[in-house]
């Protein structure tokens, strides 16, 4: 057996294009429009050789290997190593990387946790929170609104409601950023990425354990199901850890993307304004549209078949989730940002048991947060051009100034 950026080496399968193109390229990982568009044109998989990977970019192939965890499972991780054949850099997550009946039961604490009951709690907070900053950000007028506004609000109220007695905003998000590098092979960004790991995992780990966190918030909710017997107490402090790990990033940048979206499409804007019923569409509109997870892998669990293409069991497959929300076969006009789609069924949140259970949350960050925009702000501007962060498995901007004028 060969083993491949730490997984099985394969063939190409029959009917299947080879393209040698690396999807984990910085300029691809900036700009991936065309990557996207031609991934898909390819067919329902591509061979990618520089990984021994198959790729799948269009909406149907990536749906049916997120929804069947049994026959392409997460166990051995959802990046390109797998975990059957190669340690991972820390303990696999007990919900992200493992499947069912494990995964049942330890997800079913986070659900309770990051319920819409749970939400509708914290949203005085979190509209205080967000009206505050934007009036803030009002008085400065131009400001650079990935650090200010897209890390500002969650790195505010995630810490808060999680209950962390100590917090630190750098370290929060490089976490995030390194847990997602993570998932890509070992170029530069994941070594970069690894390089903070002696100085930010412990920090972490303290972080996730019970006496750091204040007796209400989900952290000790978390606790609270391990008292109950639920899991046990070592499980309690890896889901603290899921909610630290998945928890910011993605909701940073699912911020910074819905206001580059606006700023860049005045009309959509203008549109949102007078129409405040299109708050919740809006977010999903972007994260169809931007793809804050822009890929993930799945693991062949057996020999099986998509769409007439053979799999070998032990085949790593990218799941490019960024080029399935652009389908044009699944939405049309699929590269248009248009807040009046109703982008049911994308798959910027996943698919299956393992869909974003923490999505609600970012939804009431981003009601929040645009409600206090729509209210408040008149226009939304670039005020210099948006520079887009790469990253193995986030598609996030880097730096968007941005001016914004009162209403
Ligand atoms: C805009 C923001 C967000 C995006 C785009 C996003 C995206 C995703 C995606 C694509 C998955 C599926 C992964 C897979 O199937 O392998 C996922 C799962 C997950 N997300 Fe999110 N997420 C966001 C916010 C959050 C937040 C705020 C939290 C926690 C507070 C969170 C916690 C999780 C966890 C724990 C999982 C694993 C669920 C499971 O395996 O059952 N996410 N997320």
């Amino acid at each position: 057996m060969k083993i491949h950026e730490g997984h099985l080496a394969i063939d190409v399968p029959e009917n299947v294009s080879v393209w040698d193109v690396d999807p984990y390229d910085p300029a691809i990982l900036s700009n991936p429009a065309d990557y996207y568009a031609e991934l898909r044109a390819k067919g329902p998989f591509v061979y990618i050789p520089k990984y021994s990977v198959l790729a799948c970019g269009r909406h149907q192939e990536n749906k049916e290997v997120f929804s069947d965890w049994a026959r392409f499972v997460s166990s051995r991780g959802v990046g390109l190593q797998d975990f059957k054949l190669e340690k991972p850099w820390r303990d696999p997550s007990i919900v992200l990387e493992v499947d069912p009946p494990e995964h049942t039961k330890n997800r079913k604490v986070i659900m309770r946790i990051l319920s819409p009951k749970a939400m509708r709690g914290l949203k005085d907070d979190f509209r205080v929170a967000a009206e505050r900053l934007i009036d803030a950000l009002l008085d400065k007028g131009t400001f650079e609104a990935v650090e200010e506004l897209a890390e500002a609000y969650p790195a505010t109220v995630f810490p808060n409601a999680m209950g962390l007695r100590e917090s630190d905003r750098r370290r929060l998000i490089d976490y995030g950023a390194m847990v997602f590098n993570a998932l890509g092979p070992d170029n530069l960004l994941r070594r970069n990425a690894m390089a903070k790991a002696p100085e930010i995992v412990p920090w972490i780990t303290e972080r996730c354990r019970r006496e750091n966190l204040k007796p209400t918030g989900f952290g000790a909710t978390v606790y609270a199901a391990a008292d109950a017997g639920d899991i046990t107490e070592e499980e309690a402090g890896m889901l603290v850890r899921s909610l630290l790990s998945a928890g910011v990033d993605t909701t940073v940048t699912g911020l910074g993307s819905a206001l580059w979206c606006l700023a860049t499409n005045p009309d959509q804007f203008e549109l949102l304004k007078s129409d405040l019923s299109l708050l919740r569409p809006a977010f999903e509109e972007t994260l169809r549209y931007t793809s804050p997870v822009h890929s993930f892998c799945r693991t062949a669990n057996i020999d099986t078949e998509v769409s007439g293409i053979k799999i070998e069991e032990g085949t790593k497959i990218l799941c490019v989730l960024g080029a399935a929300n652009l389908d044009e076969g699944q939405w049309p006009d699929a590269n248009k940002f248009d807040i009046s789609r109703k982008p049911v069924g994308h798959m910027a949140l996943g698919a299956g048991v393992h869909g974003c259970v923490g999505q609600n949350l970012a939804r009431a960050e981003a009601e929040a947060v645009f409600t206090a925009i729509v209210n408040k702000v008149g226009s939304i501007k670039l005020a210099g051009d948006a520079v887009w962060r790469p990253n193995n498995a986030i598609h996030a901007l880097d730096r968007l100034p941005i001016t914004f004028t009162r209403k």
